[in-house]
């Protein structure tokens, strides 16, 4: 029985992709496009942190993570950057257009260990869009978190994504939220600089749970804060990024010494991710 909407789950070929119908496609931002999908045939099943590979017939398939929590299954949300071939054709599809995908994939978020916990999320850049599934999912379980923190930091603000759901979550007593862009424009009146600039505005138990994802370069600085708080290692997780193929643990694409991030990730412990990601 699925924990999340109640329906009866069945064994799927994950080697197979499945057409979904895009049901809205908006612009995020200028290269960040949004969209809604339902699967053409039935239901998907996801936990928060888990991702997709998204195909489209002619250019490629690629790992995009879900942007919308399982609490609100009737559709699921994806956001793409066009940075490339795959993106960039994916990102001209429009509502109604159809793509291609194999899902859930993937280890996500260790929701159970987040449970009756403090928790904080450091959301840099696109890493919005993944943490967002759990920003949902917290929220719509608000009675199963304890206090809830959520730092956002974006390089200018026409990059900040999902602007009315930012206004909501900065009106909500459920939630702490703190954002900050790199580079202020002429209508900006709130915070610039780094994000770790916001730890000064948060007060965290040092029990806290914290959940990372972002450009890797913040990491390390993020980490480092979130110990000077008192957060310990084994309390802190990192979403990570790395280049995949077949996102099932088959090719090896994703490999770095034992651990196959698309299986054994991608959200890691950062004990793990020590041993994975350089930088830390
Ligand atoms: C688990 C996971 C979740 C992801 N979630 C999202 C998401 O929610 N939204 C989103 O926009 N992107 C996400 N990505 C990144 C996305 O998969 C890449 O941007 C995409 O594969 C690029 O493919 P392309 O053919 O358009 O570009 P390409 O032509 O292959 O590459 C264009 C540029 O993007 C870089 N690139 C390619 N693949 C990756 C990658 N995996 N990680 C980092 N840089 C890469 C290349 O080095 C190159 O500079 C995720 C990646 C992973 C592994
Ligand atoms: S992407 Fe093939 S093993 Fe991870």
């Amino acid at each position: 029985m699925c924990d999340n909407c109640g329906c009866e789950t069945t064994e799927e070929n994950i080697f197979l992709p499945k057409e979904a119908k895009i049901i809205k496609a908006v612009q995020a931002t200028a290269d960040v496009k949004l969209f809604t999908l339902k699967m053409a045939d039935g239901y998907i099943h996801w936990d928060p942190g888990q991702f997709l590979e998204v195909s489209l017939f002619g250019y490629g398939e690629i790992p995009i993570g879900f942007a919308s929590s399982p609490t609100r299954p009737e559709s699921f949300d994806i956001a793409i950057r066009t940075v490339g071939r795959v993106s960039g054709a994916i990102n001209k599809l429009v509502a109604g257009d159809s793509m291609f995908l194999r899902a859930p994939l993937g280890t996500g978020f260790p929701i159970n260990l987040l449970r009756g916990q403090d928790v904080i999320i450091v959301a840099g850049g696109i890493g919005l869009c993944p943490t967002r599934s759990l920003i949902q999912y917290i929220m719509d379980r608000r009675d199963e978190f304890k206090k809830f923190t959520l730092i956002y930091g974006a390089k200018n603000p026409s990059q900040q994504m999902f602007k009315d759901e930012l206004a909501t979550w900065k009106k909500s007593s459920d939630i702490d939220f703190y954002d900050i862009v790199d580079k202020a424009d002429e209508n900006w009146k709130g915070e610039v600089g780094l994000i770790t600039s916001l730890f000064a505005k948060t007060n965290l138990n040092p029990e806290t749970r914290a959940v990372i994802c972002g450009p890797p370069i913040m990491f390390k600085f993020v980490v480092m804060e979130l110990n000077k708080r008192g957060i310990k290692n084994e309390n802190i997780f990192l979403d990570l990024e790395r280049r995949m193929k077949c996102g099932v643990g088959k090719c090896g694409h994703c490999q770095i010494n034992d651990q196959y991030v698309c299986v054994d990730g991608p959200v890691f412990p950062l004990s793990k991710a020590k041993q994975l990601e350089e930088a830390l």
